[in-house]
């Protein structure tokens, strides 16, 4: 996976994205990051990339044409035009599903504003997706752009060190996933779920499952009008008092 990201400040994006797990995957050769500075694209002699809006109002506005060349030079050896995901408020939300489709991607390119906006020119011309990371406004794109490379790269093949992790795990079949325990098998008078000691591997998953469910319930209902039910799962959720089920 080839990320590219368009950018004020490319400092943010390869310190945010060189640490952890990401960060062993760009040495690993699994990732690859591009972090284009814009104002290296700049003609003006004193590397302005913004100016006051049209019709008067507060704040500047990144021009077109120093983003219109960044684009044309990430995308000069490419075979297919990629997805260029403007990161924005006004954009839809990101989610897991997203995440997924995003990572069979070979090349994403993010585009990342500052101040008052982006000239719309250039947006029709390159944007194919206008993408949120949730009802609030941050000064920048940036760190929208960091939520989204994470969540992609845990998809992407060989990231993680052990692959079962990303299949089973929170919003698998649309579910939250179930508590975890560690050693102490005691702490602060807690102990730990006996079914978990038993080795009973079956009575386990049963557990899992329906701690799963209960916890979907109680935290994100929403999501179980979309979750992938079994008739059991749907008793289990009944005796746990949940009437929307058909
Ligand atoms: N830029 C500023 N706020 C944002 C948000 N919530 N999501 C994506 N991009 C943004």
């Amino acid at each position: 996976m080839n990320f590219h990201v368009l950018t004020l400040f490319p400092e943010m994006i390869r310190q945010g994205f060189d640490t952890s797990v990401t960060g062993r995957a760009l040495a690993n050769g699994l990732l690859h990051l591009n972090a284009v500075d814009i104002r290296d694209y700049s003609r003006d002699k004193h590397k302005h990339v913004d100016d006051y809006p049209y019709g008067g109002g507060a704040g500047m506005v990144m021009q077109p044409e120093p983003i219109a060349l960044a684009y044309e030079d990430v995308v000069k050896d490419m075979e297919k035009c990629p997805r260029v995901i403007y990161v924005t408020p006004q954009g839809r939300v990101f989610n897991q599903s997203m995440a997924e489709e995003l990572a069979k991607e070979e090349d994403l390119v993010f585009l990342c504003g500052h101040y008052e906006g982006v000239d719309e020119r250039i947006l029709e011309e390159i944007v194919t997706d206008y993408v949120s990371i949730g009802d609030y406004v941050l000064t920048g794109g940036e760190l929208p752009a960091l939520v989204m490379m994470d969540a992609v790269s845990r998809l992407v093949p060989g990231v993680l060190n052990n692959e079962d992790s990303a299949e089973f795990e929170s919003f698998h079949d649309n579910l939250l996933e179930h508590p975890h325990y560690t050693r102490p098998v005691e702490f602060n008078g807690k102990r730990v779920p006996e079914v978990l000691l038993s080795g009973h591997h079956g009575n386990i998953e049963k557990w899992r499952r329906e701690q799963s469910l209960k916890r979907t319930l109680e935290r994100r209902p929403d999501l179980l009008e979309t979750a992938a039910l079994t008739s059991e799962d749907k008793k289990y959720l009944r005796e746990l008092g949940y009437t929307c089920l058909e």
